[in-house]
């Protein structure tokens, strides 16, 4: 790359943001090409310091005020650097002028708003936040329409299949296909599912990811999520993106044209390449990664189990009526996950909990942000008393 890049690091301290940071050191060496200007991250300030220390950003934001004496402590008189705090932070790192790119790596439903702060301000985004897209979608087409700023996928599916769209043009896409691995339940007995722990829904058999993706990948919601985000980030209607399970995880997207032909994407499954990708786009740079060995695999494809699987339905139908609804169904989930996780309900209670609370709300078309956000505090109540 011709010069350095300047990057801004939303949820530095979680799993895409720490794959990052080790991206961008291997990617420094032997000279730098990346230089890091500002991190936020919620609450694991002892991380946030040694990232602080690697990097020297000029700015850092945190979740909560009462972080900030304790942050100035660990850190000592070594930086020089500003703090900020909440919303207003994450608002000013999304729109940082000295930025050409921002990472959006924060889980949920916090990631909206940065990533419109950051497409008005006219930022390249790579995303890995699909809480933007799946609640926000309309709005982000806006802002896409209206800004300057560009988004670029970080989820490996959508990475997967920006790259073979790539010099394609739209009328010869007949459907794409999205590849799901099945999480940690895919040949577990039905009967088990009211019973299976913390511990074994955590054990995702092909990626490392953080809590919540990993919840959801064994509820399916995960992928319905990434059907809503494909369908935002591609342009395409539902009945064009088409699901299946794969457990091997190495064929990330297919994308079928209108003669039949079949283009895949295949590759290690590590969140490093499609990082790495969003970050250098639309340079390639070597990689010290493991080489795919297609002699050690089989790679097998299976349909969606609906019995398996109900949320998957729920979730996808919740994106085809769209207004507030899948901002209903996604806090939902974020509520459920985090209660399933402290063991107050059981895993089945997710699916359910999602199924019964889009029941109950009446969706409002063409929502402003805060009227998603009202939708996502109304959820966040119900659910946190909805009966598992
Ligand atoms: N992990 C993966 O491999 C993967 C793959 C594909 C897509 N994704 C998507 O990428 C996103 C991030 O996933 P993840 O697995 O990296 O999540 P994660 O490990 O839970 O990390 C989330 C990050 O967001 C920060 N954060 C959360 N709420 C915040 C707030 N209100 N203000 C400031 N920072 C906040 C956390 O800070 P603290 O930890 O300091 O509290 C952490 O840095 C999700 O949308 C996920 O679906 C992830």
């Amino acid at each position: 790359m011709s010069r350095l890049k300047r990057l801004a690091i939303l949820g530095s301290t979680g799993s895409i943001g720490c794959q990052a940071f080790s991206v961008i050191q291997s990617l420094n060496q032997p000279e730098p090409r990346f230089s890091v200007e500002a991190l936020a991250a919620g609450e694991n300030l002892d991380l946030l310091v040694a990232q602080i220390n690697a990097v020297q950003p000029k700015l850092v934001a945190i979740k909560k005020s009462s972080d900030i004496a304790r942050l100035e402590k660990i850190l000592g008189r070594e930086w020089r650097g500003e703090i900020l705090v909440g919303e207003d932070g994450l608002q000013a790192i999304a729109q940082l002028p000295s930025a050409d790119l921002v990472l959006n790596g924060l889980v949920g439903a916090a990631g909206l708003s940065p990533t419109l702060a950051s497409l008005y301000a006219g930022k390249t985004v790579a995303l890995a936040n699909k809480e933007s897209l799946v609640i926000g979608g309309h709005l982000i087409k806006r802002a896409l329409s209206e800004g300057n700023g560009k988004l670029i996928p970080v989820d490996s599916e959508h990475s997967a299949l920006f790259q073979l769209f790539e010099g394609r043009q739209f009328s010869e896409i007949a459907r794409l296909v999205l590849t799901a691995s099945g999480g940690p339940l895919r040949t577990r007995p039905l009967e088990d599912f009211s019973k299976v722990t913390v511990a074994e829904v955590l054990k995702h058999p092909t990626w490392q990811m953080g809590k919540r993706i990993t919840v959801d990948s064994a509820t399916l919601v995960n992928k319905a999520f990434e059907v809503i985000e494909a369908h935002w980030l591609f342009d395409l209607p539902f009945e064009k993106i088409h699901t299946l399970i794969h457990p091997q995880s190495l064929v990330h997207g297919l994308v079928e044209l209108i003669d039949g032909a079949v283009l895949a994407h295949l590759s290690v499954t590590d969140m490093k390449l499609p990082i790495q990708y969003a970050l250098t786009y639309p340079e390639r740079m070597a990689t010290e990664l493991p080489r795919l060995d297609l002699i050690k695999h089989k790679l097998e494809f299976d349909p969606v189990g609906e019995k398996r699987y109900p949320a998957f339905r729920t979730v996808v139908e919740a994106g085809k009526v769209g207004g507030t609804l899948p901002a209903v169904v996604n806090a939902t989930d974020e509520v459920l996950v985090q209660r399933f996780l402290n063991g107050e309900i059981p895993f089945t209670g997710i699916a359910q909990g999602i199924q019964e609370i889009a029941e109950q709300h009446e969706p409002m078309k063409n929502p402003t942000l805060e009227e998603i956000l009202e939708a996502d505090r109304w959820t966040r109540e119900r659910a946190s008393m909805q009966i598992g």
